[in-house]
């Protein structure tokens, strides 16, 4: 598995796996439980996605020592508007039977607070509760903002990302702000025909690969860490295979030729939750 290194020197596993409306408390633990004995060393979590107990167990359960596995959870909403930081990550630890998050993520720029609430993840840093802190779903405005306030830089800001909506303009400018991108949604959510997009599949038929394989490697190779969920075994196995073929600079901007500007979730500067 390949690491990416973050900016505190922290090492991040390329693929991670996502657990976002995986709600059966069976079901994730099942899942986490495969997807660890697969190779995953990486998993995406977030204290509204409900999980977090189940994902907690079934690491503890696989007998993987802790500090092999990069486990990721997220600040809500509700927890950032009402400035309980310190408290929500205690509430994520307990519930997952650890004493550390390796990532602990802002999980929406909320329009009030997105600034402020950075100085309290600045503290969760400060108390080993978090070994990297970043943000998710952050416009370069927001990212501006919170830079004028910031000690630490944001080491992860996780977006939705796909070749239909290639976030090229967010991507280029984490990276000059040395703030890693990372895809959620990479896969289109099993909402659009992404993986049916003749582009991508005549790709995936040159290199003996599958079109879900062609999208984690366009963002792979561009820089870009992928947390694709899958509740089924083949399809985690596909997933984790995204690394042993290279597309050609050619391929790469094919797919990237394909930006649609689709945005399957809520906008950032646009979200009522
Ligand atoms: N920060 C945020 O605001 C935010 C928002 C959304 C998601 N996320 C994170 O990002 C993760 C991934 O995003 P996502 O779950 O929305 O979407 P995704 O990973 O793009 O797509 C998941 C969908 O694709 C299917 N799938 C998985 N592998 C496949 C393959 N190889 N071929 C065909 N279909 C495949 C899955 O079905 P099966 O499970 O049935 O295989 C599921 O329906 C989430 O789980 C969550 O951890 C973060």
């Amino acid at each position: 598995m390949e690491n990416f290194t973050l900016n505190n020197g922290a090492k991040i596993p390329s693929i991670g796996v996502g657990v976002w409306r995986i709600d059966d408390a069976e079901i994730a633990y099942n899942t986490i439980e495969l997807a660890l004995s697969l190779g995953y060393r990486h998993i995406d979590t977030a204290m509204i996605y409900g999980n977090e107990e189940a994902v907690g167990k079934a690491i503890k359960d696989s007998g993987i020592a802790r500090e092999e596995i990069f486990l990721t959870t997220k600040l809500w909403n509700d927890d950032q508007r009402s400035g309980r930081v310190m408290e929500a990550i205690d509430a994520s630890l307990e519930r997952l039977g650890m004493d550390y998050v390796d990532l602990y993520l802002v999980h929406w720029p909320v329009k009030e607070t997105y600034v402020s609430v950075w100085k309290k993840m600045e503290e969760v840093y400060k108390s080993g509760k978090a070994k990297v802190i970043g943000v998710s779903n952050y416009q370069p405005h927001h990212l501006d903002d919170l830079l004028q306030v910031a000690e630490v830089v944001p080491a992860v800001n996780q977006i939705e990302c796909n070749p239909y909506l290639s976030q090229e303009a967010v991507i280029e400018y984490c990276k000059g702000k040395g703030i890693y991108p990372e895809a959620w949604g990479p896969l289109g959510a099993g909402k659009t025909d992404l993986l049916i997009d003749p582009v991508l599949t005549g790709i995936a038929k040159v290199h003996g690969k599958s079109a879900a394989q062609v999208v984690l490697r366009w963002n792979l190779q561009r820089g870009v860490i992928v947390i694709p969920k899958s509740v089924h075994e083949a399809r985690l196995i596909e997933n984790l295979n995204a690394i042993d073929f290279t597309l050609t600079a050619d391929q790469m901007k094919q797919i990237s030729n394909l930006d649609k500007n689709l945005r399957l979730g809520s906008h950032p500067d646009n979200f009522d939750f």
